[in-house]
């Protein structure tokens, strides 16, 4: 399992630091819907799903997380803790998030807009579908 993480080039100067991040450029693909998440509890594991359709690019802009990808057959952690780095999540993919810091802000770009009908919420169900609906295993 390829794990595909962009490194984002900021605009840095003596002021600080910028980062501007456009559709199919930086991005690859439309954005639709963008969302974060803050606040997040010590110990909680987010995720616990897959997408049929919706790709993704996880960016940790504060703080730090991990992510675990599993595409059926291999599982991969990947810590996110520099706000210049994106991690692609593609659809078919098995994901938790976890290990949050205590200030850690997970901001999502996503190819699609929110629809409960995307999600595959049961593990088993996911290597069902990944099987059976011929799934890309990335
Ligand atoms: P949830 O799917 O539980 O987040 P995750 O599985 O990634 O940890 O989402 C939490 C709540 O937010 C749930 O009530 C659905 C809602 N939600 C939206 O309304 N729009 C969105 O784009 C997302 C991602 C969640």
């Amino acid at each position: 399992m390829q794990v595909v993480k962009y490194v984002f080039q900021p605009h840095g100067d003596k002021r600080g630091q910028l980062i501007a991040l456009e559709e199919f450029k930086d991005i690859p693909f439309k954005i639709k819907r963008v969302y974060y998440m803050y606040d997040t509890a010590e110990g909680v594991v987010r995720g616990h799903h897959a997408h049929k359709k919706l790709e993704q690019i996880l960016v940790c802009i504060h703080g730090s997380c991990k992510i675990r990808l599993n595409n059926g057959v291999e599982e991969k952690i990947v810590p996110l803790e520099k706000p210049y780095e994106g991690l692609y999540v593609a659809n078919n993919m098995w994901r938790e998030m976890f290990d949050f810091s205590k200030d850690a802000v997970l901001l999502v770009f996503a190819s699609e807009l929110y629809d409960a009908n995307d999600y595959i919420r049961d593990y088993d169900e996911f290597l069902d579908f990944i099987t059976n609906e011929g799934g890309d295993k990335h």
